[in-house]
């Protein structure tokens, strides 16, 4: 198969035609604002299969329903997020829901959709079972990226899209780390540019007792405790109230998504998490007396410390850049031929919880 690929910025054209590529039962990656996904018509099972045969996935890890906004449009004005969670129903996407689940997804979809959250709720009638790897829950996103709404848009359907990667690797943020994993493996790229996050979408699961986070992603755990916190059980009903505490997320590291394996968004190469600059050279020091190779992912900050040392990968100042850069920083590193990755371990509050999740399982053994 020869994949297609398109500067979507400089052809026009490049939408309308992948769209069809996805009706057909195709398979097409697009950006969306987190890293990009391949993509295939969420609602046809062979399509769905033929992405777990292109990544090389394993038939039992399910994968996220990318939707777009229901289209309302009143006096000029387009209205869909309130709604949205309604039309998911009425298409079937999602089943029947509890008081509390149909409150708490009102509250997040109108807070945080289009955006990274991607939420688990219980499976709707039209959802092949393959997409979901055979369980009676559904993961579900609307993507912020304008080419993906677009697609989506376009094609009519919704497309269930894991990130564009080989099994196992790490997601890819540009068109051409798509390329570099998937190159004559599916129809079409849509190129539109590094992805803006970076890092994955935050997957939340709202069908258990209460909600709990399955993998830390694009949306912070604060954002979103804040948000469910308004909404209190009062006389058996969900609803709103203005007192302040907050909802606490419980982190399921379990089975309950089974995308998370610890070896999970790895380089090729080993990586290690260090706790600061002087242990980042010490160790490296030492590697060097072993005869590794060895590449640095670092900060701003520590350049000036690791002036002397290459080959570095420069991710930025704070957490968004480190966030932007640090897939791009692993597939860097990993072609340069080093052995041994070394980095810097980061906060794990607001977007570096998911930085350091990821690190974490990048180094994790076996
Ligand atoms: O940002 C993102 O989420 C990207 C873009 C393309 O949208 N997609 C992505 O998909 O990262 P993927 O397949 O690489 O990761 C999806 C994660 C996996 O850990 C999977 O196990 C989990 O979501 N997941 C999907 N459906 C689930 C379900 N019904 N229950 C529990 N976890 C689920
Ligand atoms: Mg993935």
């Amino acid at each position: 198969m020869i994949t297609r690929v398109f500067d979507v910025s400089a052809e026009p054209t490049a939408i309308p035609f992948a769209a069809e590529v996805i009706r057909q039962g195709g398979l097409v990656a697009f950006p969306t604002e987190t890293v990009y996904g391949l993509g295939a018509d969420a609602l046809n099972a062979d399509a769905a299969a033929r992405i777990f045969a292109a990544k090389q996935r394993a038939l039992n890890d399910p994968l996220i329903v990318h939707v777009g906004p229901p289209l309302v449009v009143v006096a000029g004005m387009r209205f869909g997020r309130a709604s949205a969670l309604n039309d998911l129903v009425r298409q079937q996407l999602v089943g029947a829901l509890s008081a509390r689940q149909r409150a708490q997804a009102q509250q997040l979809i109108q807070a945080f959709w289009p955006g990274p959250l991607t939420l688990v709720l219980p499976r709707g009638a039209r959802i092949p079972p393959i997409v979901t790897a055979g369980r009676d829950t559904v993961a579900i996103r609307m993507p912020r990226h304008p080419i993906a709404l677009a697609l989506i848009e376009t094609s009519g359907v919704p497309i269930a899209a894991p990130s564009a990667n080989r099994f196992g690797h790490v997601s890819p943020t540009t068109a051409q780390h798509v390329l570099d994993d998937l190159s004559g493996r599916i129809d079409v790229v849509l190129d539109g540019g590094p992805t803006p996050i970076g890092i994955e979408s935050t997957v939340l699961d709202l069908t258990g007792d209460s909600p709990a986070i399955l993998r830390p992603g694009g949306l912070s755990r604060q954002d979103i405790e804040r948000a469910l916190g308004r909404w209190t059980m009062d006389d058996g009903r969900w609803t709103t109230d203005d007192r302040p505490e907050h909802t606490a997320l419980s982190t399921e590291h379990s089975v309950a998504s089974p995308g998370m394996l610890a070896k999970h968004y790895a380089p090729r190469a080993e990586l290690r998490v260090v706790r600061s600059t002087a242990e980042l050279l010490a160790v490296h020091q030492q590697l060097m007396g072993h005869g590794r190779r060895i590449g640095l992912l670092i900060l701003e900050a520590q350049q000036d410390a690791c002036a002397d040392l290459q080959p570095v990968f420069v991710l930025g100042r704070d957490a968004d850049s480190v966030a932007q850069n640090l897939y791009a920083g692993l597939r860097a590193l990993d072609s340069a031929g080093v052995d041994v990755i070394l980095v810097s371990e980061v906060e794990a509050t607001g977007l570096g919880e998911a930085i350091a999740d990821r690190l974490r399982r990048g180094a994790a053994k076996g």
